[in-house]
């Protein structure tokens, strides 16, 4: 279903100002939507970019209270940085707003009444846990308790951490108030629902059906959730943070964050134009495109449009490109652990080098599956690839136009065979990166961009000019004058994804003509036009740098482990007589050898001082056989035997595990007798 728009509003996910943003919101959202917006406008199409912090929610209320400030203060403050790292990165909004704006509270206000009025929620009352002494109904993560799973202490109401169930308050064992401490009770109380399963029928239809060119991840999911059937969803809730519920009787009552968030898009373009900011969402000939994180594609592809046709008047996004996530050296990116590379941090450390990184997390997009950012890759992909493809061949271009023609483009004289191979390769360049970028393959695009210098770098290298220019210098002419073309169409190509460099690069080449439409073609430097004096376009990153960054990280882990290690509760008292039933002794191992066909069991020959004792013990995977002959170990002596992988096993040996899973068997600080008892 090609359409015809005029028009493409671009927006992209809101993030919450309650820290800072970091590589993995960039990867996601931010470069692959700018990378998107900066094509069109390249191409000359009208676009609006929308973004800002979605400022509202449970967890900013957590991080003012245990920092003793308001919310307003939390969201101040991470706004403005947030705002700033964007800028810093090149993400070009055309308007960054906030949820706390006035603009917004009454757009968002309204928009709640006008679905209010046509009777579009349905009222529901349940039963919620309520803080008596704090006069105050509690947000799931307001409530915490053990977790009747892992039995971990603080688990919060919505899931415990410690083992990642997701959790509901009335779940947990014990629960208490995160506010005052107090046990919480239940009490009635009554909310708005959004009835998503009246809108099911349409939303069917019009995703299963009518965008089935949606990423598959995201068509994906929105099918799972289909098949599931909708359910009524609350879009109010008890808390003191957020836009107030606009009916008579909902005192203490705010939208829920995911209903005013994503109107925050239509506040802050009409915060932005405050007369035409219709057309951008409500006119047909308009495309609608919302750029988001996978966890996101829920509210983006069926509870806000499901709110937007219950309206009335707006417009339906055309398509929801959304990406996967992008692991840290392996693991999840976490705030709460400080798992991950902060913008404003990054800035600091490699200042000007925005582009190697918005290079690198494209190169690497989770486009269609979760994808992993090392240090090793992001100084392998800046040394071989921008240092030794990109700005190799530009470099080379600059400097033989330089020393041979005084900065000068040369006269382009006749083509050779392999001219016209080389031009040939690059000429559909402009019609293969827009194919993948109108697809949102943007990794893929960024490929091409790259293939581009690729071609340029062999055709200077096969052709010699330093050692022609000897023998026929008319030829070399020709050489540069294709060299610094090549070298123009780069600094087009890569303007959506690399913006700072191309700026640069655009610079040095006093480019004046810059334009999409010319992306390959042969004369966009004219013989004799002058070049500026050429500066290196990237530079390479030293083993060093990469070194602090991964220590930083490790010392980030270390930091975590013993923050989280806990030592386990001990457990309940026992009679004396209860432990004089334990027959524990020393025993020296007189063999140890793998148990066949079970990767965790090594079997002990033990002598105990009676008659030699055979134990079967899973320990195979922290210690070689060899290690533990000769060693005295400490065994339960009768516990009951049993059989493990036909082997009897008669008794049981003693060891400690470490936190980190390491473990270590418990020997005796001086040799005692084989059969000694431990008491
Ligand atoms: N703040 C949300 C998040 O970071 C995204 C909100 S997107 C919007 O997951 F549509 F609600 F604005
Ligand atoms: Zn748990």
């Amino acid at each position: 279903m090609e359409k015809n728009f005029k028009r493409t509003t671009v927006t992209s996910a809101l993030p919450y100002a309650n820290g800072p943003v970091h590589i993995g919101h960039l990867a996601g959202v931010y470069v692959p939507a700018d990378i998107y917006v900066r094509y069109l406008r390249l191409k000359k199409e009208d676009v609006l970019f929308v973004g800002g912090s979605d400022e509202h929610g449970v967890p900013i209320t957590i991080r003012a209270r245990k920092e003793g400030i308001t919310p307003q203060d939390v969201v101040d403050r991470y706004h403005t940085l947030i705002r700033d790292s964007f800028r810093e990165f090149g993400i070009s909004f055309d308007v960054y707003g906030r949820t706390t704006s006035d603009v917004h509270r009454e757009t968002a206000s309204a928009f709640f009444r006008k679905l209010y009025d046509k009777g579009e929620f349905v009222e529901k009352t349940s039963m919620q846990y309520y803080d008596e002494e704090a006069h105050t109904f509690l947000a799931d993560r307001y409530i915490t308790g053990e977790c009747p799973h892992c039995h971990a202490e603080g688990a919060y109401g919505d899931q415990c951490e410690k083992c990642g169930t997701s959790l509901s308050p009335t779940d947990l064992i014990n629960p208490k108030s995160a506010v005052s401490g107090s046990q919480p009770v239940m009490k009635e109380t009554k909310h708005w629902y959004l009835p998503l399963d009246k809108h099911e029928a349409w939303l069917r239809q019009w995703i299963l059906e009518d965008h089935k060119e949606w990423r598959n991840n995201v068509y994906g999911q929105c099918k799972s959730w289909l098949d599931m059937g909708l359910q009524p969803r609350a879009v109010s809730r008890d808390l003191d943070w957020g836009i107030p519920v606009p009916v008579e009787g909902a005192d203490g009552k705010v939208l829920y964050v995911w209903f005013d968030a994503p109107i925050g898009y239509i506040s802050n373009t009409k915060e932005l134009l405050p007369d035409t900011w219709e057309t951008w969402w409500k006119d047909p000939e308009t495309r609608l495109v919302h750029f988001i994180g996978k966890d996101n594609i829920v509210f983006h592809c069926i509870v806000f449009p499901a709110m937007l046709k219950a309206e009335g008047s707006f417009i339906l996004p055309d398509n929801v490109p959304s990406n996967e996530f992008l692991n840290l050296e392996g693991d999840k990116i976490s705030t709460s652990r400080n798992w991950a590379v902060w913008l404003h941090e990054y800035l600091r450390d490699f200042p000007g080098k925005q582009d190697v990184l918005r290079y690198v997390l494209t190169a690497n997009a989770p486009e269609t599956k979760d994808n992993d950012f090392t240090w090793k890759d992001f100084q392998a992909r800046n040394n071989n690839e921008l240092v030794a493809v990109y700005g190799n061949f530009v470099n080379r271009a600059l400097q033989l136009t330089q020393k041979y023609y005084d900065g000068e483009v040369p006269v382009c004289g006749e083509l050779t065979d392999y001219d016209r191979m080389t031009l040939d390769e690059f000429k559909d360049v402009k019609a293969k990166v827009e194919e993948l970028l109108n697809a949102f393959k943007f990794r893929d695009a960024q490929k091409e961009a790259m293939n581009l210098a690729r071609i340029g770098n062999k055709y200077i290298a096969d052709s010699e000019p330093w050692k022609v220019v000897k023998t026929d210098p008319e030829r070399v002419k020709t050489v540069i004058y294709i060299s610094l073309q090549l070298t123009a169409n780069l600094a087009i190509a890569f303007e959506p994804f690399l913006p700072f460099s191309s700026e640069r690069l655009r610079g040095m080449l006093h480019m004046e003509s810059f334009e999409w439409e010319r992306l390959g073609s042969t004369d966009l430097l004219p013989s004799g036009h002058r070049l500026a004096k050429p500066e290196l376009l990237f530079e390479k990153i030293e083993d060093e740098t990469i070194e602090a960054q991964v220590q930083k990280l490790l010392d980030t882990k270390k930091a975590n482990e013993e923050a989280s290690y806990r030592a386990k509760p001990i457990r309940e008292n026992i009679a004396f007589e209860d432990f004089e039933k334990l027959d524990i002794r020393v025993g020296t191992v007189l063999e140890c050898t793998k148990v066949p066909k079970a990767d965790k069991l090594l079997c002990f020959k033990i002598a105990d001082g009676l008659e030699n004792r055979t134990i079967v013990s899973g320990i195979a995977k922290h210690y070689k056989p060899e290690e533990l002959v000769g060693k005295q170990v400490c065994f339960i002596a009768n516990l009951a035997p049993r059989k493990l992988k036909g082997i009897e096993s008669q008794g049981m040996i003693l060891s400690a595990l470490n936190n980190d899973d390491t473990l270590s068997v418990v020997t005796v600080d001086r040799e005692v007798k084989p059969g000694s008892e431990v008491g």
